[in-house]
């Protein structure tokens, strides 16, 4: 028997592991017997975890470097908590990459606005990889980031180097501070009215929990946003991974193949159906 294209994992091996926060991990993996394929940012692996099975897992390395690729996995379940177990050289299955990626060209001669909360903020590192890269092709950057508490920021590090950054705008807010938090309090969205955004010059791109997204998309489109220049990267449960079983069904679309990026063009009306 013959399996369909993409369907087959590549041997791979994890190089490091690095602790984000108290249940997320990067790994950086390379693979076995040749490099593993390129990728566009926001585009998605399947991982397979031996024993357990496949999990959809965002690529968050840099698409240029294309020596290995990482992922930032918060451990909230059998597969997941397999991945973020592994220790150096320990070996794993990777197919893909799949799916649509963020459209960075759009950006392009204009500013580009990252929306992310908690794990979202994974699958948008490499756009921040990309710009960052090719700096003089783009306007101004601005990176707007929430998690539960300042425990819960992914790549703090990097946050702070990325602030620092001319023409980069980096703020974030947490849920809950605690005493020693001196930053923002409150949702992601209390943080777009401190931003002074040119609506026509402005594409946004935004990951994170549906509701966060459904407020986000909302609050862009009321500061005069057209809905082709905000994409949504939406999460829904996988199996093949390349539209074939029907598990990632969205409305009209396959997440996995149609997606997971979607111009809030195409979403709109679907996202604020509940439970599709
Ligand atoms: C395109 C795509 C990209 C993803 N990228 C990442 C990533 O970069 N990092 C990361 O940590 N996770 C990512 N995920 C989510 C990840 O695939 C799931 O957390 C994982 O499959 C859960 O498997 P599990 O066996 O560990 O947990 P399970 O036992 O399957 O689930 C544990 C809990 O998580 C919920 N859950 C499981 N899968 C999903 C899902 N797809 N969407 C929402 N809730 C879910 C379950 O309802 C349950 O409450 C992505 C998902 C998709 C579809
Ligand atoms: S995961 Fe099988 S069709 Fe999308």
């Amino acid at each position: 028997m013959i399996a369909a294209e993409g369907m087959v994992p590549l041997p791979a091996r994890v190089e490091g592991v690095e602790r984000e926060t108290h249940d997320t991990f990067t790994l950086e993996v390379t693979g076995e017997d040749a490099q593993l394929p390129a990728f566009q940012p926001g585009q998605f692996s399947m991982l397979y975890a031996f024993g357990i099975g496949e999990l959809p897992i965002s690529i968050s390395s840099d698409p240029e470097d294309a020596r290995r690729l990482s992922y930032t996995v918060r451990a909230v379940g059998k597969a997941t908590e397999w991945v973020v177990s592994r220790q150096r050289d320990d070996r794993l299955g990777v197919r893909g990459p799949f799916g649509t990626g963020w459209p960075v060209e759009k950006a392009r001669g204009r500013d580009l606005l990252v929306v992310a909360g908690g794990i979202g903020l994974a699958p948008l590192r490499p756009v921040i990889y990309q710009v960052l890269r090719h700096r003089p092709d783009f306007g101004r950057l601005i990176l707007l980031y929430g998690a539960r508490s300042p425990r819960d920021l992914l790549y703090r590090k990097q946050l702070s180097g990325w602030g620092r950054q001319p023409g980069f705008q980096v703020l974030t807010t947490v849920d809950y501070g605690g005493l020693q938090w001196k930053g923002n309090v409150g949702v992601v969205t209390t943080l777009l009215r401190s931003v002074r955004l040119e609506p026509e010059r402005t594409v946004a791109m935004v990951c994170g929990p549906e509701i966060m997204m459904r407020f986000v998309a909302t609050e862009l489109e009321g500061r005069g946003l057209s809905h082709d220049d905000i994409f949504l990267s939406m999460e829904r449960n996988m199996k093949c991974g390349i539209g074939h079983c029907g598990h990632c069904q969205h409305g009209p679309s396959f997440v996995c193949k149609d997606g997971p990026v979607f111009p809030y063009s195409n979403l709109g009306d679907w996202m604020h159906r509940h439970e599709i």
